[in-house]
């Protein structure tokens, strides 16, 4: 039951603080703890973080706020919402296309955004029988090679079915909260699982500070080299800045239909996008001390988190503790934005089927299982089918990365485009108004920015993305 001020006769948050905490759930994930800082390492630190940041204050806060405000307003699924606004302004009803594809992509993102929790999940274990052999105080590993360690994750690899049991195992866990509903599982999922994993980080970090190369991590990621700021690097930095606030996925716009008339949205959206940034920058002072202490490269990429990570932790007193509670903490972050990914579809389904919330997150799931396990299996069985190898930019890409590209480069700025082009042309501005929680000069600069700045700057990672050849 909604108490947020009204959110229509459906089920709402229950408070405005459950609505924030679920949006960080949404937008903190494998994105900030996996993803940026192998991105902030692999693109040359300071420059592509302070890009980032700028990225996400001059696009992703007004494109967050568009979205919100579409759900808020039509208090349904995405596309409905979307539909809505469209009517009331006159416009056509097929605006719901943004959304649409929206709630496509948000689907193909949970189908392999599973089988990377699945690896999560895999190292939990993996430092749980480390730790029972161990013990808290001893370091991660003991005694073992650290060519071994590193060897862990190619193995995962080679194991087909461990990799479908493993995706399979965290898409159960998630099916288990957004069946239970918004209030009764979402949010309280949210609501527990967000503190206690700033407490973890914030902890981890502290650790690091003090055990670790703290002052080098500093300089790396904020020493700003302006010759190190490429075109590559730029569009990998907004890249990066959409996909951690979950955007273009319509994810923004289905939380936003369960959010009541009196929260105001620009501070709401404001402070989801300060603590997704905050969180990517602690990833980064949280990962980077320890990785340096060891001597490790800070450019190992994807591997950072999986290989160097554990390598690193074998060099660190209590490094078997540390290292559990830094993976729990990470499926911490993992689930609650899987969790989003899978509402997205399920809202709709519920809306378009008239099927029960139960019923409908199982299909998703099942669909979502069924992708996913062709995901895991591309890096084994299936390591040499390519999905797309008709289309040039797909070429070489197996189907784990498919439905990666696809979303990343083609979906998710193409909606994100639509939706600063609805919102900032086509809807009633009144209404839009009435909606957004801005006044003065605010107000201004946000609709320059929804109007001009993001739709063009959208544009040319697209284009960049689709025609790398070109520049
Ligand atoms: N923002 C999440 C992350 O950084 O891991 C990924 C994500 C979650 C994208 C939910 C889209 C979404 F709807």
């Amino acid at each position: 039951m909604a108490i947020t001020g009204s959110t229509g006769g459906r089920e709402g948050w229950s408070s405005r603080t459950a609505f924030v905490l679920a949006a960080i759930g949404s937008a903190v994930g494998l994105g900030n703890l996996w993803r940026f800082p192998a991105e902030a390492g692999n693109n040359g630190g300071g420059a592509f973080v302070l890009f980032y940041i700028l990225c996400v204050v001059l696009i992703g806060l007004p494109v967050l706020l568009a979205e919100t405000l579409i759900g808020r307003h039509g208090q349904s699924s995405a596309p409905e919402s979307v539909r809505r606004l469209a009517k009331e302004s006159r416009a056509s009803k097929h605006w719901d296309v943004l959304a649409s594809l929206g709630v496509l992509s948000a689907f193909l993102i949970l189908s392999f955004y599973c089988v990377v929790g699945g690896w999560v999940f895999y190292y939990v274990g993996i430092f749980f029988s480390d730790l029972v052999q161990t013990g808290i105080t001893g370091g991660a590993f003991e005694g073992r090679d650290p060519a071994e360690i590193e060897a862990l994750l190619p193995g995962l690899f080679g194991n087909g079915p461990l990799m479908v049991g493993l995706d399979l195992l965290f898409l159960a866990v998630t099916y288990f909260f957004v069946a239970r509903g918004v209030s009764g599982g979402i949010e309280v999922m949210a609501v527990w699982l967000m503190p206690a994993f700033f407490f973890l980080l914030i902890g981890i970090t502290i650790y690091g500070a003090f055990g670790g190369e703290f002052t080098e991590s500093l300089t790396y990621l904020f020493t700003f080299e302006p010759e190190k700021l490429t075109g590559p690097v730029m569009l990998a930095a907004l890249g990066q800045a959409f996909f951690s606030l979950s955007l273009g996925v319509a994810g923004m716009i289905t939380y936003g239909g369960y959010v009541g008339r009196n929260v105001n949205l620009a501070g709401t959206s404001a402070i989801i996008s300060g603590a997704d940034t905050a969180v990517a920058l602690l990833a980064g002072l949280c990962l980077f001390p320890i990785v340096f202490a060891a001597g490790l490269p800070a450019n190992a990429g994807p591997g950072l988190m999986f290989q160097t990570l554990p390598h690193a932790f074998q060099s660190m007193p209590g490094g078997s503790l540390v290292g559990i509670l830094f993976f729990i903490m990470v499926s911490v972050a993992a689930l609650t934005s899987s969790v989003a990914l899978l509402e997205v579809p399920t809202s709709w389904m519920i809306e378009k089927f008239k099927l029960t919330r139960i019923v409908s997150s199982a299909l998703v799931a099942l669909g979502a299982l069924a992708l996913g396990s062709l995901a895991a299996l591309s890096f084994n069985m299936l390591a040499d089918f390519r999905p797309l190898g008709f289309i040039p930019l797909f070429a070489e890409t197996n189907f784990f990365d498919t439905l990666d590209g696809v979303t990343a480069k083609l979906f998710m700025p193409i909606a994100a485009i639509l939706t600063c082009i609805f919102v900032g042309w086509i809807a009633d501005q009144k209404l839009i108004d009435s909606e957004n929680g801005l006044s003065g000069g605010l107000h201004l600069f946000w609709r320059f920015l929804v109007r001009w700045a993001c739709p063009l700057a959208l544009a040319a990672i697209t284009i960049v993305g689709i025609f790398p050849d070109l520049f």
